[in-house]
């Protein structure tokens, strides 16, 4: 398969253009590939031992004038790449809330690259643009948005709550907004987040003019949910300050401590003063297909807009997003804009739909093929029943926890985030710790951890939590075991001698 120079009349090489036999032959070695990858998960170390210099030995070259074989670049990619990715996919990858992947969507995402449709507008490919309305509706139920309810894939999170709040920012303004930016809105505009809301709230209010210093840290409760009479007492002293509030963003499940805020308390709370309801449900959304987690999400059916990723608690793999309007209208009013080369010619609703009045994205990958493959293939049944054993060994883990005396619980067990840290001996079974204590655990955790993560047995990540460091489990992926829990923590104590805790 060395790609041949073409000749005069020879059109694209070969390397662009392969034979059926060629892509038949390449695309066997990958799926062997996949299938054995799937196959050897748990025996991987996590986290490679390596360094960039080292990889860059490896890796750096010239831009290759002439091109190679693909057998060597499969080489290439798994002695090299492979061989020292971090494996979100192994069971112990705890460290964030971020997915194991799917083989099915693997191979979705696959057959979608192949087809590449641009999902611009309905008619840019009326099977993939259709497939996707129906899948968006799907997410829709999942979730517990009423009918009417609309909405688009996007890249991932951070881009669902910047459409999110980009479209309250277009209903309070209007239009003008658009045309003027800020300049004609005379009084500042306020945005409420919880303490422990995610950063990408302040990055969209950075993004769309309003400023971080207009997003208000609404304090939490002990559980760390947003406190809903801080919220009332903030808009309050705001409006008396000449503010205006307009939106506030609940959090479904926060990302350090699996946190879901109120959402029908705070629901009433901006219905009764006419703010926006955005739901940050990027982490915790799809949790809500576990039957003991469903009640948590009540509330969520008054928002006005809803931030998901699927590739998180649907286990997709990267990158998919999720943004869902109760009034479409008003993402229009963000979004629509018109240009000659987007102008739509069809009339009936259904063929005139134009994925780029929902968001900032133009050109779009076909996602909703993978969420719609994972979503059939599964089912939502099973993946409630996937999703209830996360919970699970959350509480499992954060019971081994609370009965071990070298090992101590820093939050309530949170959806799946569970937040910890390690108690040398000396620190064992005492009450309160004076200041120097405190910070001698701080970097001790801070040893633990690196240790933890070069051993490559179990991945953590770190979590500041009442200004502590701590260790941070994130349970997230299909394979995890409650097996699993106890062999981390075996990882932990291990990492905790190597680490000279
Ligand atoms: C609660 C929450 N919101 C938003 C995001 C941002 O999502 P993304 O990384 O897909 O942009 C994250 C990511 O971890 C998150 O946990």
């Amino acid at each position: 398969m060395t790609p041949t120079k073409p000749g005069p009349d020879a059109g694209p090489t070969v390397a662009l253009d392969p034979s059926p036999d060629a892509i038949r032959a390449m695309a066997a070695e990958v799926i062997d590939w996949v299938a054995g990858y799937h196959e050897s998960i748990r025996e991987r170390a996590v986290f490679p031992r390596t360094s960039a210099q080292a990889l860059q030995e490896r890796l750096g070259e010239p831009l290759p004038q002439d091109g190679r074989d693909f057998a060597s670049l499969l080489d290439t990619f798994r002695d090299v790449v492979v061989a020292n990715a971090r494996h979100n996919a192994h069971p112990r990858s705890l460290g964030y809330v971020s997915s194991p992947g799917t083989a099915v969507a693997a191979l979705a995402d696959l057959l979608a690259s192949v087809l590449n449709a641009n999902l611009t507008a309905w008619r840019s490919g009326p099977g993939p643009a259709q497939l996707e309305r129906v899948t968006i509706d799907w997410v829709r139920q999942a979730v517990g948005c009423p009918e009417g309810t609309d909405g688009v894939f996007v890249s991932g999170g951070s881009m669902a709550n910047l459409a999110g709040l980009a479209a309250a920012r277009a209903r309070r303004c209007g239009p003008a907004v658009n045309a003027e930016g800020l300049s004609a809105q005379h009084r500042p505009l306020r945005v409420y987040v919880s303490e422990e809301g995610h950063h990408s709230v302040d990055k969209a209010a950075a993004l769309l003019g309003i400023g971080h210093a207009n997003v208000r840290r609404v304090a939490v409760d002990a559980r760390f949910r947003m406190d809903v009479a801080d919220l009332e007492r903030r808009i309050a002293a705001d409006r008396d300050a000449g503010a205006e509030p307009f939106c506030v963003v609940a959090s479904a499940g926060t990302v350090v401590t699996g946190a879901v805020d109120p959402l029908a308390d705070v629901a009433a709370v901006a219905r009764r003063e006419g703010l926006a309801m955005h739901v940050d449900a990027c982490y915790g959304g799809f949790a809500r297909l576990a039957p003991s987690a469903r009640r948590l999400f009540d509330g969520i059916e008054d928002a006005d807009s809803v931030a998901l990723d699927p590739h998180k608690w649907l286990y997709l793999p990267v990158d998919c997003g999720c943004i869902l309007y109760r009034d479409p209208g008003a993402a229009r009013a963000a979004f629509a804009l018109g240009a000659d080369y987007t102008r739509v010619l069809e009339t009936a609703p259904g063929e005139a739909f134009a994925f780029w009045d929902y968001s900032p994205e133009l050109s779009r990958r076909f996602r909703a093929l993978k969420v719609w493959m994972a979503l059939a293939h599964v089912g939502a049944r099973a993946y409630g029943e996937a999703i209830e054993s996360n919970l699970d060994c959350a509480v499992h883990l954060g019971g081994l926890v609370e009965e071990s005396e070298d090992l101590e619980l820093l939050a309530p067990v949170g959806l799946s985030i569970v937040c910890f840290r390690y108690l040398p001996a000396g620190f064992r079974g005492r009450g309160a710790r004076t200041a120097e204590e405190e910070a001698q655990l701080d970097s001790i955790n801070e040893r633990v951890l690196v240790a933890l993560q070069r051993d490559g047995g179990s991945y953590l990540s770190n979590a500041t939590v009442h200004g502590r460091f701590g260790l941070r489990a994130c349970i997230l992926n299909y394979r995890t075991m409650r097996d699993d829990m106890r062999r981390l923590l075996d990882d932990v104590r291990r990492a905790a001698v190597e680490g000279g805790a």
